[in-house]
């Protein structure tokens, strides 16, 4: 049978930051002295050249500049890297292409130059609008210079993406009320509002913070659900909200197991191939990164899916979704039948943790609740 292969993306990662924050563990490094800008985009784009094979002829479909903090490269090397990235996999029409921005003033000064260079999207790290908030995240900005940066990024751009956290060391339900309020009147399409987790390797982790206590962070997420859904704004994923139609094409291709290449410091890949799905990741540091590409392979790791692990890798992302997915996209995406998704599949069912209507498979309420044991219910052996 002819597979009809997934739409694919591309995921560039510039991972350089001015100071590292308490919490994170994306691969972003303290930038020290000047940024190898041109250097960085040749590379990225030799990265690219070895990666294109890949694509197949096939075109991009979406394109995000993730970090780090990728607005501290000026807009001429985001121009520079968008038409050598056009130039080598063809980019759909209406590509959409974003790029992570973090609010401070002198990122603020770039947004033109960016939607100039045909970045068409913009996701900006606000995080809260509390100043209190802020510095207990260890932010280098302030919640003046959040606002003034959306109200730039929205002169700018028509599709505007706020990263917020939630549950953070000190806050309120009050707090998270106001930080929503700000945020859905900004005028910005797409939320992104995640539950502020510790993990191993940041500093969080080994300086603990004292959090909200279990009833609080639940007053805080009950009341952020109920204030952006007040508002308008769907959730379409675990944290992710928007209004009608403005739904980030790029992470909904994940969600949905498309196909995607990765370059830069420590991308990920995941591309069909007529010999199954393969996954792909580059090295993490970013002069390792550079002198890889430099020898003509910045692959650390390339390995092939295997079939028995295609029904967990499918669900692990498409039950993230509130609507789940046709069930006809799951043979589409693992080249499987779904009866290879038994017996976890109707166990889910019989559970009240997935319901399958129509020809379509979502979690219910219940199963949204404990979705890591409905997804676990698919790891097989
Ligand atoms: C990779 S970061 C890059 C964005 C940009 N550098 C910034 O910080 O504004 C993307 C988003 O992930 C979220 N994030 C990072 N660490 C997190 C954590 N430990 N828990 C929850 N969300 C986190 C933040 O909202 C952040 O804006
Ligand atoms: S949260 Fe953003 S700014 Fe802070 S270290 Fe991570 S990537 Fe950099």
């Amino acid at each position: 049978m002819e597979r009809t292969l997934p739409p694919l993306a591309l995921y560039v990662h510039l991972p350089w930051c001015v100071r590292k924050c308490p919490y994170c563990d994306f691969n972003s490094h303290e930038r020290t002295g000047e940024l190898p800008e041109a250097d960085y985009v040749g590379a990225l784009l030799a990265d690219l050249d070895a990666a294109a094979p890949l694509a197949q002829g096939r075109n991009l479909a979406s394109v995000f500049i993730g970090g780090g903090t990728p607005s501290l490269f000026s807009p001429q090397s985001i121009g520079h890297l968008v038409e050598g990235i056009a130039a080598r996999v063809a980019l759909a029409p209406g590509a959409e292409i974003t790029l992570e921005a973090n609010p401070g003033a002198a990122e603020a000064h770039h947004f033109r130059g960016y939607r100039e260079a045909g970045v068409n999207r913009l996701s900006i790290g606000v995080q809260s609008f509390q100043p209190a908030r802020l510095r207990a995240l260890g932010r280098i900005h302030d919640d003046v210079e959040a606002r003034h940066a959306i109200e730039h990024a929205l002169l700018c751009f028509e599709r505007v993406n706020l990263d917020l956290m939630y549950v953070l060391p000190g806050q309120t339900p009050e707090e998270a009320e106001a930080d929503c309020e700000i945020a859905v009147a900004s005028g910005a399409t797409h939320l992104s509002f995640y539950q502020l987790t510790i993990e191993p390797n940041t500093v969080f982790h080994r300086h603990r913070p004292e959090l909200p206590d279990e009833d609080t962070a639940a007053a805080i997420e009950e009341t952020v659900h109920e204030r952006l859904a007040l508002a308008g704004f769907s959730r379409y994923e675990v944290s992710a909200w928007s209004r009608p139609g403005e739904e980030c094409r790029h992470n909904l291709n994940y969600w949905r197991f498309g196909d995607y290449l990765g370059i830069g410091a420590g991308a990920h890949a995941k591309i069909t191939l007529p010999e199954g799905a393969r996954r792909e990741a580059r090295s993490r540091v970013p002069a390792d990164y550079l002198r890889r590409v430099a020898a003509g392979d910045a692959v650390v790791e390339r390995r092939q899916i295997a079939a028995a692990d295609l029904p967990f890798e499918f669900m692990m992302n498409a039950l993230r979704l509130t609507a789940g997915f046709p069930e006809k996209l799951y043979a589409e995406r693992t080249g499987l039948p779904l009866g290879s998704a038994e017996p976890a599949l109707s166990t889910a069912i019989e559970r009240g943790l997935l319901a399958r209507e129509r020809g379509e498979i979502r979690p219910t309420a219940l199963g949204y609740r404990y979705l890591s044991d409905l997804t676990g219910l698919f790891l097989q052996g």
